[in-house]
Parts: structure tokens; C-alpha cells; sequence
């Protein structure tokens, strides 16, 4: 049995992630989060309190899950001071984690991303520690996930819209990324890549597009409009034009390809994770009425922050290094976010 760590646990994709790795897996899974944004796991897991080891909250009648509220800097710390940090504290019994799975980070949506840069930009101290204490302790894998936003913004223009290719981040030739969120990212992505040629820690990178599921929060566009329908709003309203585009992949699909990309690439070289199709946000609303059977005007938001206006993935690479497609197609995804709104709409009437 291994033990594995994920930072941010309590996250949108941190969470997906303990309940694959449980229910795949015999291992136990640490699972760190400061709760800034996620929840804690009695709300998502699936699994009762067990027990509790000081500080730490064990889930599960076979006590495979454990949680720590905590700073992930700061658990990184303690680590680095004592590199048996768990085992001398908690009684826990294994050498060195198998995979680490490093989700803590400061994303938001597009408000924190252009409305407060600089709470972003704490995601370069997140990075630069967790590195640092991993080339330390080396464990088996480490999964860093990079973003889209990592592209260069003028490649993302209504002018100039083009499927974005790994190879369109170039370090010998840098574009502006998106805002300090994209710059954070690439920064991790090099750190990523020396601690996997420099120290030969195994690094899997991904660049994830728009990941969305029925259990992300409300701050995201995917469910604030599927609650829209839900409740049969008239007018629905989208931010900017409702033009602009993004690649929505399911997080159940995320998940698969880190799995198995984790298996196969440790040298730090990033990939997309998309569906590789561009869907502007009209098309959405126009997809979850039909859904829904809900007609419906659309009032567009212009004074809302919208990002870039088109940002989507060119998967040629990944098809042809690790043979993986999406599978959930748009329809069946947004199928599944009506279903999980209009559930959620239920439980608040109750
Ligand atoms: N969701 C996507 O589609 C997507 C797309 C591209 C990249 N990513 C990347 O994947 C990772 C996870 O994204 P997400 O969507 O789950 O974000 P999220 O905001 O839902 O989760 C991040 C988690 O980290 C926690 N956290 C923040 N700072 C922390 C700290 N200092 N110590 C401990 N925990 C801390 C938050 O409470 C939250 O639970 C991020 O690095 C993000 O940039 C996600």
C-alpha cells in the first residue's frame, strides 16, 4: 500500500482526484488544504469521520483518507525540517510518498484573476516551496498542473484564434501569458522541468483548459448557468458578448488523462487537456435550454470581465503520445450539469 499526498484536496479537481485515487486504489491518500476555497471533506468525500490522529481527520472504515487543514507552505515546512514529518507525527507508517499530486493554488475565476493580481501571484511562493521540498524528498511522481492561461494572450484574440499547440509556449521565446495567474504557471512549468532534468524527479505537467463538473463551484461559468436554467431565469445573463469561447472538457476525462499521462511522461514536458473544440459561451445557454426546454432571451453583461476571446486546445500531441480523446461529449456534459442544478435547486427548496 502507498501512501500519496494531494495538495488543495478539497478543490474542484484536488477532490475528483481523492475519489478516483480511493476508489481505485488500495493506498491512503493525505490530503492538505487551508479551506480558502475548497470545502472540507465531510461535504464531498463520501466517507464518515473514522478517527482523528491530533490535527489530522481520518475518513473511512479503512482509514484511507486523512485531512490536515492546513497552509500547504506551511506543511511543506515541516516536512523540509523533518523529512519524516508524518511518521514521527502521526504514527503514520511508510518511506516516501508514492505520487504527489500539488493542487493548492489561488485560481478563482475571473475576478480574483484580474480583480486582485497580487493574491494570485502568492501561487509562486506555493510553487517555489513545493518544489524546492520535493527535490528534497523525491517521491515516486509528482503531477504539477500548469493552466491554459500559460499561453501567450496574443495568440487567443478574436483576430488571431488559433488552437494552441504545446509547442506555442516556447521558453527561448516568450509570450505574455494571462496575468499573473498564466505567469505563475509558467513559472512552474520551468521549475518543473529543471526538477525533472536537474534532480531526475519524475514530472507529469499538464495545462488543463476550462475543466468543469457537476460539483464545481458557483464562481464558474458552466454552473452559474446551469442554475440559471435550472430555475428558469428570463432573461439569461452571460458575461461580455457571450462571443467568446473556451475549451470545456469534463473533469471526469481531467482526471483519466493525468492518470494515465502520470504513467507515461515524468520528464516534465507539459500537454493540454481539452476536447480541442472552441464553444463560445452563447452556444452553452443555447445547449442547456434545449436541454432544459426553457426558451429564454440572453442579456449579455459587457461591463463583466471576460479574459481573452478565444482559448482552445490543438490535442494532436496528446492523441498521438498517449492515444487519449475526451470522452464526454458537450451534450452529455451539460446533460449532467442541468441534472446536477436542477438537484441542487430541490435540496435548497427543502
Ligand atoms: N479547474 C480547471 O479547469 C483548471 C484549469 C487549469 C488549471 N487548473 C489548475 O489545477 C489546480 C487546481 O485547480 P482547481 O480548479 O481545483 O482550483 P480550486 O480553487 O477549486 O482548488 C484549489 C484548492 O487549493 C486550496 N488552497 C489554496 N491555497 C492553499 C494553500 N496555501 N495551502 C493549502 N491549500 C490551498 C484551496 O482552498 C482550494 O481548495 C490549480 O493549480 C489550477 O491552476 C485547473
Amino acid at each position: 500500500m502507498k501512501f500519496h499526498l494531494v495538495s488543495g484536496a478539497c478543490g474542484f479537481v484536488g477532490k475528483n482526484m481523492v475519489r478516483r485515487l480511493y476508489h481505485t486504489t488500495k493506498d491512503t491518500i493525505i490530503c492538505i488544504d487551508n479551506l480558502l476555497v475548497g470545502t472540507h471533506p465531510s461535504e464531498w468525500l463520501g466517507l464518515p469521520k473514522t478517527g482523528q490522529i491530533r490535527d489530522m481527520e481520518v475518513f473511512g472504515e479503512d482509514s484511507r483518507v486523512l485531512f490536515l487543514k492546513e497552509d500547504f507552505r506551511n506543511t511543506v515546512r515541516y516536512m523540509l525540517e523533518n523529512d519524516r514529518y508524518f511518521q514521527d507525527q502521526y504514527g503514520l507508517e511508510f518511506e516516501k510518498f508514492g505520487d504527489v499530486y500539488h493542487f493548492a493554488a489561488i485560481v478563482g475565476g475571473r475576478l480574483t484573476i484580474d480583480g486582485d493580481p497580487m493574491m494570485v501571484a502568492l501561487d509562486l511562493s506555493i510553487d517555489a516551496e513545493f518544489f524546492y521540498w520535493a527535490t528534497r524528498h523525491m517521491p515516486g511522481r509528482v503531477l504539477y498542473p500548469s493552466s491554459s492561461a500559460a499561453y501567450p494572450v496574443d495568440l487567443q484574440t478574436e483576430s488571431d484564434a488559433i488552437a494552441l499547440k504545446e509547442s506555442d509556449i516556447n521558453f527561448k521565446k516568450m509570450g505574455e501569458p494571462d496575468m499573473t495567474y498564466g505567469w505563475s504557471k509558467l513559472t512552474g512549468e520551468y521549475l518543473a522541468k529543471i526538477a525533472a532534468g536537474h534532480y531526475n524527479l519524475k514530472v507529469t505537467c499538464i495545462r488543463p483548459f476550462s475543466g468543469y463538473g457537476e460539483d464545481q463551484n458557483l464562481t464558474y461559468p458552466i454552473p452559474a448557468i446551469a442554475r440559471r436554467i435550472a430555475r428558469r431565469e428570463n432573461p439569461i445573463e452571460v458575461w461580455g458578448t457571450g462571443r467568446q469561447g473556451r475549451d470545456f472538457v469534463h473533469i471526469d476525462d481531467v482526471i483519466d488523462c493525468i492518470q494515465l499521462a502520470m504513467n507515461h511522461i515524468h520528464d516534465g514536458t507539459a500537454i493540454n487537456i481539452g476536447m480541442g473544440r472552441l464553444t463560445s459561451f452563447i452556444e452553452i445557454i443555447e445547449v442547456l435550454m434545449d436541454i432544459a426546454g426553457h426558451k429564454a432571451e440572453i442579456k449579455t453583461l459587457t461591463d463583466k470581465p471576460v479574459g481573452v476571446f478565444s482559448r482552445y486546445s490543438d490535442m494532436s500531441f496528446v492523441k498521438e503520445k498517449l492515444g487519449w480523446e475526451a470522452k464526454i461529449s458537450l451534450r452529455e456534459g451539460m446533460e449532467r450539469m442541468y441534472k446536477a442544478a436542477l438537484e441542487r435547486e430541490k435540496q435548497n427548496a427543502n
